[in-house]
């Protein structure tokens, strides 16, 4: 069966380690595989939900590309492109909008904790976020959303959507119903201050988080600061689960291994921190440099970034203005 991936970044800057982990990183392994046709989208439209300065927003929406490319996305393999190019993703939210309900957005953790206390400040489009969010899914009949951990509940808002919508219409299938594809193990990469906190762009904190961006010795510096514990590392996952930092920095070390948990905590447990940290560093330095130079590199190309950009949006506005028109003719427009 041809999988159908579709997923999408922010352009909000500071691209870290956990987008790399938790979702990049898998869309370039979903690209390499055979017939899987993958559509990754800037989603410079959930941008806005918070407010963005135009400048900066233009360069993270370049930035946000190279850092796809640079990690080995290839716009020849899958269709890259920038969301607000492509008017049926604003449509499409519209009308999928009317079939969600107010029950389930109210539900929505990720709403809660952006809007914070003062809930009647945030913006509706911050509301409505993953009605957005479906449309982008629903209109490429998606059948695979790689993903982190955090988005796990907005996918299942999309799935309620599309069940809602072919139910109502009776229009059994129409709608694909996405299946989320969340890693089960690291799908949550852990802030570096902080082990039960989760790696955020938001962090005030650049010591929280390892940028795709940044130099060898600022990942070297971030990796010396990390919080970590007075004890030896552990010999099990059991002893490991009560201490959030070793775990999140050996999960780290396994992600970027590809291999298990159990097979980095075998190579340093009884070790120190010290020895496991020069260790990790060296390898976030291997993985990460590379394609922070590559970004960098990129950065200064802007036609050609544009250009990866608005040829993308060609190919994906054929396809789900496709779809928005047959939505529109089974609602009866
Ligand atoms: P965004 O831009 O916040 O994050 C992009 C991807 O990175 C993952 N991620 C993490 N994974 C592991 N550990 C972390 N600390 C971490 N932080 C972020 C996110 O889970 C995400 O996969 N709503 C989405 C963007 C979006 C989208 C879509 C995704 C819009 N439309 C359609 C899939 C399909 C978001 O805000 O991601």
């Amino acid at each position: 069966m041809v999988k159908k991936i579709f997923s999408g970044v922010q352009p909000t800057g500071n691209l870290h380690l956990g987008n790399y982990l938790g979702a990049i990183k898998n869309f370039v392994e979903l690209q390499n595989q055979d017939k899987n046709e993958c559509v990754y989208c800037v989603v410079d439209l959930h941008a806005i939900t918070t407010k963005q300065d135009p400048k900066i927003l233009k360069n993270n929406i370049r930035e946000t590309t190279a850092a796809f490319l640079a990690s080995g996305l290839n716009h020849n393999k899958s269709i890259i492109f920038q969301q607000s190019l492509v008017p049926a993703h604003s449509e499409g939210s519209w009308l999928l909008g009317c079939i969600a309900r107010m029950g389930w957005l109210n539900r929505m953790t990720q709403f809660k904790e952006k809007a914070g206390k003062d809930k009647e400040k945030a913006s509706i489009g911050l509301y409505i976020y993953p009605v957005l969010m479906a449309a982008d899914i629903l209109l490429y009949d998606s059948t695979h959303v790689p993903v982190g951990e955090d988005q796990k509940q907005h996918l299942e808002l999309s799935r309620d959507i599309a069940q809602k919508f072919n139910l109502d219409f009776n229009k059994p299938n129409f709608l694909k119903v996405p299946n989320p594809l969340i890693q089960k193990k690291f799908a949550r990469i852990m802030s570096l201050k902080d082990g039960t906190k989760k790696m955020s762009k938001s962090d005030p904190s650049d010591l929280s988080r390892i940028n795709l961006t940044d130099s060898e010795d600022e990942i070297i510096n971030k990796i010396r600061k990390a919080k970590t514990d007075t004890e030896s590392l552990p010999d099990n996952e059991i002893d490991l689960s009560k201490r959030p930092e070793a775990e999140n920095l050996l999960g780290i070390y396994s992600s970027l291994t590809n291999q298990s948990l159990q097979n980095s905590i075998n190579e340093f447990s009884g070790k120190n921190f010290s020895d496991f940290k020069k260790n990790l560093t060296d390898l976030i330095v291997a993985k990460i440099i590379p394609i922070s130079n590559e970004i960098n590199k990129l950065k200064k190309e802007k036609n050609f970034i544009d250009n990866v950009l608005s040829e993308g949006s060609v190919k994906a506005d054929k396809i789900s203005s496709n779809k928005v028109k047959e939505i529109k003719k089974i609602i009866g427009f």
